[in-house]
């Protein structure tokens, strides 16, 4: 197991793109970033969200879409990122209504992310990948290597990413680095995942009193906490490479049954109501995903430990939800 202190000691200022950045994982991130001083410049396809929360903190914003290789190019050619944090996709559920479109922008996407990187020279491209690259039948917990035979475009597109960056490292000595994570609960709403239910149960709940989730009370797949989320994402780009025995890695927090989240959220916000009514495709996809991740080489290679579990994740997040929904009502 790696300390700490044997990370990355220099903690250098660096100059990072991030790809996404209006998205759930995006803007934690850029607030993550901007903590530890590196120079952070946010892209999207949309403009920047007003809800950032950075207070008097510069940050560049460019409308990117990254399916556009030229305009990728022309981006990373002037603006010469060390890093790239490349979170721009379509999610599962939203990517079954628009197989098409999830192709082009999440498979071109990460393949102009690296060709631009290769040619521009760009130092590290993070890739965050995801528990949907996984398909039925699996071990529980389920490791890193495994057949991977997913039944969504989004989890077939990362697949893809993982195996492109993979390939780019081996052939172009490209410094490719990326996390699976689980579904991820954050103040920030996601849009059109199938983990959704989970913050929603949180946000809903606070927000109207009653939340209708579109699983199974029994359904179990593996949940993150956002900050812990952003940590991993961070520690890895900051091992060093040499203690880097793969250039993917499973990460795990902890995995609840929709149930067991909502029996947190009602005991942290009297009154809540959350019922279930479980709708066919999503529910195939969730049913598909494994119940839990085993994240044994994170946790060897560059020392990842989780910090929050259901019960501390509701504690930190429920105060943070009530006055953020206090400040938008106002
Ligand atoms: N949260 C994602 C989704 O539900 C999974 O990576 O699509």
């Amino acid at each position: 197991m790696m300390l700490a202190a044997e990370r990355r000691a220099d903690r250098e200022i660096m100059k990072i793109l991030v790809t996404g950045s209006g998205g759930q994982v995006g803007q934690d991130l850029i607030r993550g970033l901007l903590e530890r001083g590196h120079e952070v410049h946010g892209s999207d396809v949309a403009s920047r969200p007003s809800a950032l929360g950075l207070g008097d903190r510069e940050l560049p914003w460019h409308l990117l879409d990254v399916t556009d290789l030229a305009a990728l190019r022309r981006l990373i050619a002037r603006e010469r990122p060390d890093i790239i944090y490349h979170l721009a996709a379509i999610l599962s559920a939203r990517g079954e209504e628009n197989p098409g479109l999830t192709y082009r922008v999440n498979q071109g996407g990460v393949y102009n992310v690296l060709e631009a990187s290769r040619e521009h020279r760009v130092s590290q491209v993070l890739f965050a990948s995801t528990i949907a690259v996984f398909g039925p039948g699996l071990p529980d917990p389920v490791p890193d290597d495994v057949h991977l035979q997913p039944t969504t475009m989004y989890g077939v597109t990362k697949v893809g990413g993982e195996l492109l960056g993979e390939y780019y490292n081996k052939r172009y000595g490209l410094d490719f680095r990326a996390v699976r994570f689980p579904g991820l609960i954050s103040a920030t709403l996601p849009g059109g995942g199938t983990s959704d239910y989970a913050p929603l149960m949180y946000v809903e709940s606070m927000r109207t009193g009653a939340y209708e989730a579109f699983c199974r009370a029994d359904t179990r797949i593996p949940m993150m906490y956002m900050p812990d989320g952003i940590r991993a994402l961070i520690e890895l780009s900051e091992a060093p490479r040499d203690r880097l025995q793969r250039t993917t890695y499973n990460i795990a927090a902890f995995s609840p049954t929709a149930e067991e989240i909502a029996d947190s959220v009602a005991r942290a916000v009297p009154g809540a109501r959350i019922t279930f009514k479980s709708d066919p495709t999503r529910q195939a996809i969730l049913d598909s995903w494994p119940n839990a991740l085993d994240d044994a080489h994170a946790r060897v290679d560059w020392g990842w430990a989780p910090e929050f579990d259901l019960e501390r994740m509701t504690e930190d997040l429920v105060p943070k939800l009530r006055a953020l929904l206090r400040v938008n009502a106002s």
